[in-house]
């Protein structure tokens, strides 16, 4: 009989992501103990909080500052988190303001709330026909939307701004082969930053927050705007340098910043359009990183592949046979030759097998041709510098 698997989660996960816990292979909940598993959004888990025997924790959410990862990657605890889920989230956020940028939607809404007191229809069409070209914008087709960073968002960005009419070009220089392969071949590449800011009306940043992008727009790269240009940050605040922008605001070199991130002293700017933080806020970003999560976990634990982990490599290795063995090890030599090694002297064949290391930490998938005993496990364990040992398919 195949192992029921428990997951503890935290927080409340989306229906449809507990819906991908089959139902008689798992047993999944609040009130579970001793979990092979966790999933949680953004409960803070405390080095305290993993109980001995759960091999992973997954987080619905892009970030994991509330898991504590290095103690996890010391026990062997692989951490997964959903990149991207919320991608299309913060799309239709960009695009939103890309439009709010362009016609004075805000100005005509706030104008329009003034005449609730005009009852009178010929009066009302005579105020609003006479003020309405106070509120005149521009279109987006035929600007060039220049996108720093093409991963998730970026792409998905540069994609829709293209379906717009636009010119889109594009800028990350460590963008990934996946990303790379996502990329509509109309994006325009660039070579550098400053070639993109000044040929872009709008420029929007996809960017993590590092300490090569903290400032990454300042006084400088705001001197190679296109004056009259859009800038738009659903990335972080930090990669806007404040003062620079306002200076940028206040001299006419760019006609609005629109962003996700209230800041002191540019409420109520004329030239600024602040969100608070809403770029993530749907129901689907919640439902899908709850899917997300729950998929690499149900993976994980059946077959024991590795996808969006933020501290194992990503492994996936197709089943040979009904017996698969999962190791952690220190990344220290020799270790492969130890485990084979066991094997042998047990007259087991090795099907297949793949090893995969990232920073201090590998993992092994061997596949046997034999179901392994109790002792062959033990023996493992045993060896230096291995982390924990499993066995996935009896
Ligand atoms: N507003 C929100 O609610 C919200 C929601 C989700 C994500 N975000 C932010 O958006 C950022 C991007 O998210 P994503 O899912 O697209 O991430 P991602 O990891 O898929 O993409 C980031 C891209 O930036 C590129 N990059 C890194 N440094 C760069 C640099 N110096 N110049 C140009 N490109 C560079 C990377 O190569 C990568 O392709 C996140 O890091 C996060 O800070 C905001």
């Amino acid at each position: 009989m195949s192992k029921t698997y428990t997951i503890r989660t935290y927080n409340n996960i989306a229906a449809r992501g507990l819906d991908r816990f089959p139902a008689g292979r798992f047993k999944v909940g609040a009130d579970v103990t001793s979990p092979d598993a966790i999933l949680l959004r953004s409960h803070k888990l405390g080095v305290g909080d993993l109980p001995a025997g759960v091999q992973a924790i997954a987080r619905a959410g892009a970030g994991v500052n509330n898991v504590p990862v290095e103690r996890c990657t010391e026990r062997g605890i692989v951490v997964f988190n959903t990149p991207g889920a919320n991608a299309n989230s913060v799309k239709e956020l960009v695009l939103t303001a890309m439009l709010l940028a362009s016609r004075d939607i805000y100005g005509g809404l706030q104008f329009v709330s003034t005449l609730g007191g005009i009852d009178d229809p010929a009066e009302l069409d005579r105020v609003v026909e006479a003020e309405k070209k106070r509120f005149a914008g521009r279109e987006l087709v035929g600007k060039a939307l220049g996108v720093v960073g093409l991963g998730a968002i970026g792409s998905l960005v540069a994609r829709a701004a293209l379906d717009l009419g636009m010119d889109v070009l594009g800028y990350d220089p460590a963008i990934s082969v996946d990303a790379a392969w996502r990329l509509p071949s109309e994006v325009q590449r660039m070579e550098n930053l400053q070639s993109l800011f000044a040929r872009a009306d709008y420029v929007t940043l996809h960017v993590p927050l590092l300490d090569e992008t903290r400032g990454m727009i300042n006084a400088e790269s705001l001197n190679a705007f296109r004056p009259g240009s859009v800038l738009l940050n659903f990335a972080r605040e930090p990669i806007v340098d404040g003062a620079a922008l306002k200076a940028a605001l206040d001299s006419g070199r760019l006609a609005k910043y629109v962003a996700d991130f209230p800041i002191a002293g540019l409420i109520g700017h004329p030239k600024v359009l602040l969100t608070p933080h809403l770029g993530a806020s749907t129901e689907e970003a919640e439902e899908n990183c709850a899917v997300m999560a729950a998929n690499q976990l149900v993976n994980f634990l059946e077959t024991g592949s590795i996808t969006n982990s933020v501290n194992f490599p990503s492994v996936s290795l197709e089943a040979s046979s009904g017996f698969r063995l999962a190791v952690v090890n220190r990344n220290v030599p020799g270790m492969l030759g130890q485990m084979t090694t066991l094997l042998a002297e047990r007259g087991i064949n090795v099907v297949d097998m793949l090893n995969k290391s990232r920073g201090n930490i590998a993992y092994n998938l061997i596949d046997l041709g034999e179901a392994p005993d109790a002792g062959l496990l033990e023996a493992i364990k045993r060896v230096d510098d291995v982390v924990d040992v499993r066995v996935i398919g009896t």
